[in-house]
């Protein structure tokens, strides 16, 4: 039986701008069970690190409810130049969050960092090595779910597959969490057990890998495993609203090639199909 670790109710997440607003997380409801990797992929502005970063906290929601029974929770951000303050010496970067300076050789040493580079500064490292310094500092307070936002993306194709099995090796270690959030399906089909795809701020389906990467049943999916782009981009159009305006309809119909009517007007209703796989669609 599953254990849930985290579990995520209607959560709505809106911003305000110039431009209007912009709902950026719309109502969405999953759990994430206790040692998994879920994987969330979806294009750029669909939602992915604003959901990562309500679950750790670094964002507040306007509505809906996560209730989490994680004892602490960190995130890895996509690129370890920026994420890192330049004239901190790496040793000082990782110990920040420690009780004792002493274990920052040891957290270095975890993530396959030795004890040369703990004097080096951030701009002395390539971006693979300091990609294991934010692991190493994220691992520094103990936590047992990590959202992982694009941690491989900003790397040398050479480094993206050690850091995504250094993430693996200390996930089977240390019983970890994680939301791995990627633009590139490529990337989340190799480490999570599950993957959730969002569009425009919703969950459009959400299932074992092995499903979603073989049998998907959104079009939506289907078009982001294909190489064929989606028919046209009209991503803003139906993200901004008025205030206080709910949105309707499923976010994926300005772009969808099977929409009807009825998508643009009734939010989809969850179908739930076997071995957990959900889909949130109209015409299937
Ligand atoms: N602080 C903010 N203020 C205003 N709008 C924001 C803010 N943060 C995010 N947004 C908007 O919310 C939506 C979702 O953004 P988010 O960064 O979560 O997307 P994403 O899926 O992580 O995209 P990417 O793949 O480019 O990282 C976008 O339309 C974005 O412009
Ligand atoms: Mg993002």
């Amino acid at each position: 039986m599953k254990e849930t670790l985290i579990e995520v109710r209607d959560l709505t997440k809106t911003f305000h701008s110039d431009e209007g607003t912009t709902r950026a997380i719309d109502r969405i409801s999953f759990d994430l069970y206790k040692g998994e990797t879920l994987g969330v992929a979806g294009e750029s502005g669909c939602g992915k690190t604003t959901l990562g970063r309500c679950l750790v906290s670094l964002e507040s929601h306007d509505s809906g409810t996560i209730t989490s029974r994680a004892g602490g929770s960190q995130i890895i951000f996509q690129d370890p130049y920026n994420s890192v303050d330049p004239y901190w010496t790496i040793e000082r970067i990782v110990a920040e969050g420690l009780k004792d300076r002493k274990d920052a050789i040891t957290l270095l040493e975890k993530v396959g960092l030795s004890r040369n580079e703990k004097d080096s500064y951030p701009h002395e490292l390539s971006g693979g090595q300091l990609q294991r310094v934010g692991i190493a500092r994220a691992l520094s307070t103990n936590p047992d779910f990590i959202v992982c936002d694009e941690p491989v993306s900003a790397l040398d194709v050479s480094y993206q597959s050690k850091i995504i099995s250094l993430l693996e090796d200390l996930q089977e270690e240390e019983g970890l969490t994680y939301l791995f959030i990627s633009h590139d399906l490529a990337v989340v089909r190799h480490i999570a057990d599950r993957i959730m795809i969002m569009y425009g701020g919703q969950i459009m389906e959400i299932g074992n890998t092995d499903e979603i990467i073989n049998s998907p049943l959104h079009p939506y999916t289907k078009f982001l495993l294909s190489a064929v782009p989606a028919p046209f981009e009209k991503k803003k159009e139906f993200q901004v609203l008025d205030d206080d305006t709910v949105s309707q309809g499923c976010p994926f119909a300005p772009r969808c090639p099977f929409r009807t009517e009825k998508c643009f007007r009734e939010r989809c209703e969850r179908q739930d199909r076997a071995n957990g796989h959900l889909v949130y669609c109209h015409n299937i």
